[in-house]
């Protein structure tokens, strides 16, 4: 693949935002957790000195194998195939311990979504598979054969906010028995007919939640965030910053309460002047309230619409021991 070819297949997502918040100092050592096809990263490295370095990561070997092509001419880059989960052990084999910002830009990428074959998509006919390691795990089919209509009527509420969740859980398991869940157009076809008629031709097409439920729960996207986060936050140098762009509100939520927890750790009663739980904040908000694109960048690229932005950064242990001592924190 050409490099042109690499960059031109996903747009990024708030590109200026994103990169803007991560970076503070051009020798600094940066970690992009979600490679893609690498427009963050690249814009990164274009504010970076010859001293600077960026380490990516990222679970597709698609994704990688573009990273690679990017670390051959470009010595203050390398990739790793791995998921975000395993930050903290990335980083101590690369023998880095602080650094000074990791970004997360959730989700799947364009080429993901436009690959038939890799089955995330109801515009196309794929297969049912949906894992961005296609190298690991279990894909979409396997994981419907084991499942009960309870708990993937709960993975429909829980992942994709699916108001007619138990309906199209029935209908995808009676279609599954009767072998006529083969493909993504077949699931499509299911959710279609499983909602109301008056739901079937709205502005959301009626399949898109259960699409993006079912991709949560095929790649556990809600432990790789908890694990992520939790790593990154570990791994920030004082002043470190933690930038984090999610797509729907179940993932912000996530982001926003993780993060949350360490501004505001204290459990002490509302009613208490003072803290006694000796729990410290490490973390402040830079944007507590999420950042989103602007009418321009929705024009361009659509897919941007529903983006949103965190950002936070990592207090020095004098600022962690001034805040620490008021119920609730002082931000
Ligand atoms: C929205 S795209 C990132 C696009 C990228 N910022 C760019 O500008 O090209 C998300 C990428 O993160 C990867 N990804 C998602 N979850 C991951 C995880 N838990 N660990 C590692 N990579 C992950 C996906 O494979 C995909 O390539």
């Amino acid at each position: 693949m050409a490099q042109d070819e690499i960059y031109s297949e996903h747009i990024p997502v708030l590109r200026d935002a994103f990169v803007g918040a991560l970076f503070d100092d051009p020798d600094g050592y940066y970690v992009d957790c979600t490679f893609g096809r690498g427009g963050h990263s690249r814009q990164l490295l274009e504010r970076l000195s010859a001293d600077g370095r960026l380490l990516a990561l990222d679970r597709d070997p698609d994704a990688v194998a573009a990273g690679e092509a990017l670390a051959q001419c470009d010595p203050r880059f390398a990739i790793a195939h791995a998921d975000f989960a395993r930050l903290g052990e990335v980083l101590a084999e690369k023998g880095w311990d602080k650094v000074s910002a990791i970004g997360f830009d959730l989700g799947v990428s364009s080429p993901q979504v436009d690959q038939a074959e890799r089955g995330f998509s109801f515009r196309q006919a794929g297969p049912l598979d949906m894992r961005m390691d296609v190298s690991s795990g279990q894909p979409l089919s396997r994981m419907l054969e084991h499942v009960s209509e309870r708990e993937l009527t709960d993975v429909l509420r829980r992942f994709g906010d699916e108001r007619y969740a138990q309906r199209i859980a029935r209908a995808i398991l009676t279609a599954l028995r009767e072998q006529k869940l083969n493909s993504t157009a077949d699931l499509e076809n299911v959710c279609f007919h499983a909602v109301p008629k008056q739901a079937r031709y709205g502005s959301t097409h009626p399949a898109t939640r259960t699409f993006q439920a079912l991709r949560i729960w095929v790649n556990g996207e809600m432990d790789q965030i908890d694990a992520g986060i939790t790593a990154a936050i570990e791994h920030l140098r004082p002043g470190g910053r933690l930038a984090v762009i999610s797509f729907h509100s179940g993932e912000d939520r996530r982001v926003r309460d993780l993060i949350e927890a360490h501004v505001h750790p204290c459990v002490c009663p509302p009613q208490m002047p003072l803290c006694v739980c000796g729990k410290k904040p490490t973390m402040r908000w830079l944007h507590k309230k999420p950042l989103r694109p602007d009418e321009q960048e929705v024009a361009v690229n659509p897919r941007s619409r529903s983006s949103m932005l965190r950002v936070a950064q990592r207090l020095s242990e004098e600022e962690s021991v001034r805040l620490a001592g008021y119920v609730g924190g002082l931000q």
